[in-house]
């Protein structure tokens, strides 16, 4: 047995997946293998922990896949995890495969899962946060996020060019589920007219002031960027909406969907994810569990799961200034 009794570390991805999670995955591994312990990999998040789909992991396992989107774990939302019998499933599988602490690369739904496990059985936890939408509390940035924060602004470099070229008006919906921090950090880079987020209550007249002025000066096209949690509706009813007021404007509407969870992982992400992998294994080797790693001011700092998951990031007021200053 290793420091703290552990011996062999558990690690899954679960949840939606995001680019960076196999460079995670990696530094779990290695670092796992650095501390004298053994590794094991969980396809399919709880639901392969609930089936049993369970291998060893070396340093070969996880060769070339720091530059790969997606995850080679696979990566599921398991509704039989949500019952008390299922994780109970879980935990013998746990024990059968000898692993002593779980590794969760996920975001809040696979946290919520880690701790009521951690609470109800005898295994220690750490999460990392992975997810596109940079949602949880407890770190700046959550692996993926700048990936896909790049996707969305060399999406919306496209679209611009064909807006501007018909002079039309664009509603690009951007994921986030019901946090905006990919909306407005991708609006600002885009340069668009207006940046519609659920953390704002936005009003539909206010949207409308806000391309009027644009035309005032001279603007004969604009880019709206809507994140998919805004409360006003979705794309679609503010496209119609605009119509209805602006009866001669030519207007369009792009969901970017599921492509900007995909592709290589930045730099940023890749490195974030190698440090995150290296934190959590060091962290239960502390002696630390029900906790997830993360990053703030450039440091690692350990948060509570519990906080992770209850509490939110604001959004950054600055930056709400900024998107408001530069649509003119
Ligand atoms: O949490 C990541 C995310 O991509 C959200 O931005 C989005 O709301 C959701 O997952 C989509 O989930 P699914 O892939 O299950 O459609």
């Amino acid at each position: 047995m290793g420091k703290q009794n552990i011996n062999t570390i558990g690690v899954m991805t679960s949840g939606g997946d995001a680019p960076g999670m196999n460079a995670a995955l990696r530094a779990v591994v290695r670092a796992s293998i650095y501390n004298g312990l053994n590794c094991k990999g969980i396809r399919l998040g709880y639901q392969g922990l609930i089936e049993d789909n369970i291998f060893s992991m070396g340093p070969r396992s996880v060769s070339n896949i720091i530059n790969r989107g997606g995850t080679i774990l696979k990566t599921a939302r398991s509704k039989e995890f949500t019952t008390k019998e299922g994780r109970k499933k879980a935990y013998e599988n746990l024990k059968k495969n000898g692993i002593d602490a779980l590794v969760v690369i996920g975001g809040d739904g696979s946290f919520t899962g880690a701790k009521i496990f951690s609470e109800e059985h005898d295994v220690k936890v750490i999460g990392i946060p992975g997810t596109i939408d940079n949602d949880i509390f407890g770190t700046d940035f959550t692996i993926g996020y700048d990936t896909a924060l790049n996707t969305v602004i060399n999406a919306i470099d496209k679209i611009r060019d064909t807006a501007q070229s018909h002079n039309r008006v664009f509603f690009v919906e951007v994921m986030g589920r019901d946090a905006g921090f990919i909306a407005l950090n991708s609006g600002i880079a885009c340069g668009a007219q207006d940046i519609l987020i659920p953390e704002r209550k936005d009003k539909i007249e206010e949207m409308f002031d806000s391309m009027e002025r644009g035309r005032k000066t001279g603007k004969l096209s604009s880019i709206i960027v809507v994140a998919e949690g805004e409360e006003l509706g979705g794309v679609y009813d503010l496209a119609k909406f605009t119509k209805i007021k602006y009866p001669d404007y030519d207007i369009r509407v792009t969901v970017l969907g599921h492509i900007q969870r995909g592709g290589d992982p930045s730099c940023a992400d890749r490195v974030l994810a190698s440090r995150l992998g290296i934190a959590a294994v060091e962290g239960l080797l502390q002696g630390k569990t029900r906790v997830m790693a993360g990053v703030r001011s450039n440091k690692i700092v350990f948060t509570p799961i519990e906080e992770a998951i209850q509490k939110h990031n604001e959004i950054d007021q600055e930056l709400i200034k900024v998107s408001d200053i530069l649509a003119r």
